[in-house]
């Protein structure tokens, strides 16, 4: 049984979105196949996006390679403990401008939009795998930027770190405990609107419903 899903509120969500969550503690000896790898991208290939502009880019590290070792030195010091045992992380950057100038006019105003939903469908995909994925933006970004010969027409954005549950005594107890985190969301009533903005939308309509009956 995992203890992280489903959480109150979830149980009526689909797989894989019901059992997602984001450990860090990765097993570091298990490495996915290239076909895996693939299935990962092509989950990211085949994400909507405005007018179908697919401004995303993935650079693809797995451990042992010059990319990763390049992420990996620009880790933060909360990142630095876990995302290194993960069996792959995927980078990902929007094409956010026309042309390197940094006054150079925007390439899609739904760029980021794009990218997150990308990066989402990986996550996703990756649970359906029987994987597990852990986003994540706390590193350096010029540093890899540079790392990595990101043109300026680029942002890079977040990293996803996947791979498969590991043993807690294996990682230092700060790493440990943090799969121990409850997980907690804002209440619907704070986020679903109906009618103008700051009027909860009540489940079951205004007549006997209630507002945020689930957190
Ligand atoms: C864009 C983005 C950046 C994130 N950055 C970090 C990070 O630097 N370190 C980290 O441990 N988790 C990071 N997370 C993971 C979130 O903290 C996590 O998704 C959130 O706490 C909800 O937990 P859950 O995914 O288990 O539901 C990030 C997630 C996203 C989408």
């Amino acid at each position: 049984m995992d203890q992280h899903a489903p959480q109150p509120g979830a149980e009526g969500l689909a797989e894989p979105l019901r059992s997602r969550w984001s450990p860090s503690v990765y097993d570091d000896s298990h490495r996915l196949t290239s076909e895996e790898v693939e299935t990962l991208l092509r989950a990211a290939q085949w994400a909507p996006s405005r007018g179908n502009s697919q401004p995303w880019t993935f650079f693809v590290c797995e451990p042992g390679t010059p990319q990763h070792d390049a992420l990996v030195a620009t880790l933060t010091r909360g990142n630095a403990g876990w995302v290194p045992r993960a069996s792959l992380v995927l980078v990902s950057a929007a094409h956010v401008r026309t042309a390197e100038e940094p006054e150079s006019e925007q390439a899609s105003p739904f760029a980021l939009h794009d990218v997150g939903q990308a990066a989402a469908h990986v996550t996703l995909q990756a649970r359906a795998m029987g994987l597990h994925a852990h986003q994540f933006a706390g590193f350096d970004h010029d540093a890899l930027a540079e790392a990595l010969g990101v043109p300026a027409t680029h942002d890079l954005l977040a990293g996803i770190a996947v791979g498969v549950l590991g043993d807690p005594e294996d990682v230092d107890e700060r790493t440990a405990a943090r799969d121990d985190r409850d997980r907690v969301r804002r209440p619907l009533a704070e986020w679903a609107f109906a009618g103008r903005f700051g009027d909860a939308w009540i489940a079951g309509g205004a007549a006997g419903g209630v507002a945020d009956s689930q957190p």
